[in-house]
């Protein structure tokens, strides 16, 4: 396993759409391994393939507590088969995004389906966190983030400071590109 650089905002990376998996084969299955490795060093709940520049169709989301046991997900081709009427309200945020938090709405619950670690298509009712944060996931998958979703003032608000901040870092990536980092 290894831990993978984080593009961060803006950048036009993440506004690519990503491609579906033929099947998750070690390939598909060593990205969901790196994804959650680099998710859960973050730390953060949630990580999109095009946030460490691949491509394709892969999430990772794991929104159990930090008192509770670890529960991650792989999804590959996740699809929304049902959506809520009704809304839930959460701030969220993005490793591509550090340190910008914002209020989205998205239905409160969803049926998902996808193709899991061992390549078997399934399908998850989720609800509250669990539904925002795959749904939060899905969209990087269609070049879309968080603030995409608020207004344009809002949003440009985040990516002027996150502009900023990249200009001020010689580093603009959190990790280096290049080979893998160390766990701290
Ligand atoms: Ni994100």
């Amino acid at each position: 396993m290894a831990l993978l650089p984080i593009i961060i905002a803006p950048d036009p990376r993440l506004k690519q759409i990503a491609a579906p998996v033929a099947r998750v084969d070690d390939q598909v299955r060593q990205l969901m391994d790196d994804l959650l490795e680099t998710m859960y060093q973050a730390p953060g709940i949630g990580l999109a393939a095009p946030q460490v520049g691949v491509l394709k169709r892969v999430i990772v989301v794991d929104a159990s507590a930090k008192d509770e046991e670890r529960a991650p997900l792989c999804m590959a081709n996740p699809e929304l088969i049902e959506v809520s009427d009704e809304d839930a309200h959460y701030e969220e945020g993005c490793l591509s995004l550090p340190e910008h938090y914002a209020e989205v709405v998205r239905p409160i619950r969803i049926r998902v389906r996808y193709l899991d670690h061992e390549n078997e298509i399934r399908e998850l009712d989720a609800e509250e966190l669990l539904a925002t944060c795959i749904q939060h996931e899905m969209d990087h998958l269609e070049g879309i983030l968080f603030v995409d979703h608020l207004s344009a003032l809002k949003r440009n608000m985040i990516l002027r400071k996150l502009t900023k901040a990249k200009k001020a870092d010689k580093t603009p990536d959190k990790i280096p590109t290049g080979a893998p980092v160390a766990a701290e």
